[in-house]
């Protein structure tokens, strides 16, 4: 796997009309780009990033989806929309969505079904929080959160899934995981995806990445990507994380 994966989560911080200017600052940082960077705008913002978008080297991503097809699910954002508006790659099971939503494991499978049925690769999320990692569980939790979505897939025959690895304590705090103990991680959860079948599983690291520490994380045997928060907010700073 050596082309490396960079996604940008806007999260909820711009407004649509910060989301266009950052999105045409994006355009004209990337214009001669040949890797893979993918922005996720909030869905008020995917129209118009989907339009800036069109014929450039920048993938558009979408950070959550409905777990249904299309229906009376007030709030809910179809996969086939999503797919309308060209996006390529959803989030899923964001920990912001997991502990403030109550995100369910079998509730992530659905969406992943739902993705995987309109051609979007599924990023599924997961991470420790502080008090796990202080007790050293870190591959438990992580582990428990694989199972439901990894059970599903190798039960429907699915060989497809991106995973980032974000620490809920390292997200948006400035404390990156030590690269070292991240890569362990990633270990622990190639073994589980193989395990499950998956043969070809990118494995990316998210939490507190910036343009300075973003390397120690994409050495040869490391990840296969970053998934950005508060970096990913400038095309500057996205731009040189991803020269990384
Ligand atoms: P930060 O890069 O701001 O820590 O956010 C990481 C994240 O949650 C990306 O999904």
């Amino acid at each position: 796997m050596s082309q490396k994966i960079f996604i940008a989560n806007w999260k909820m911080q711009l407004s649509p009309s910060e989301a266009i200017k950052t999105a045409k600052s994006f355009v004209k940082q990337f214009k001669t780009f040949k890797g893979t960077a993918v922005v996720c705008p909030d869905f008020l913002s995917l129209t118009s990033v989907s339009k800036i978008f069109k014929d450039t080297p920048l993938l558009l991503g979408a950070q959550d989806l409905a777990a249904f097809e299309r229906g009376a699910y007030t709030g809910e954002i179809s996969a086939l929309d999503l797919a309308a508006l060209n996006a390529k790659y959803v989030l899923i099971g964001h920990s912001e969505r997991r502990s403030y939503l109550q995100e369910t494991d079998k509730l992530l499978a659905a969406k992943i079904r739902m993705a995987l049925a309109q051609k979007i690769k599924p990023v599924l999320c997961v991470g420790e929080n502080a008090a796990e990692k202080k007790q050293g569980r870190e591959a438990a939790v992580i582990k428990a959160q694989l199972k439901g979505a990894l059970n599903y897939l190798s039960n429907n025959g699915v060989r497809s899934l991106l995973i980032a690895y974000e620490p809920i304590w390292a997200i948006g705090t400035g404390l990156n995981c030590n690269p070292e103990k991240a890569l362990n991680v990633k270990n622990t959860i190639l073994e589980l995806c193989k395990r499950a079948g998956l043969k070809k599983t990118p494995i990316l690291y998210g939490g507190s990445v910036t343009a300075e520490n973003a390397a120690d994380f994409l050495v040869p045997g490391g990840f296969d990507g970053l998934l950005v928060g508060g970096a990913s907010l400038n095309a500057k700073s996205f731009g040189k994380i991803v020269k990384s």
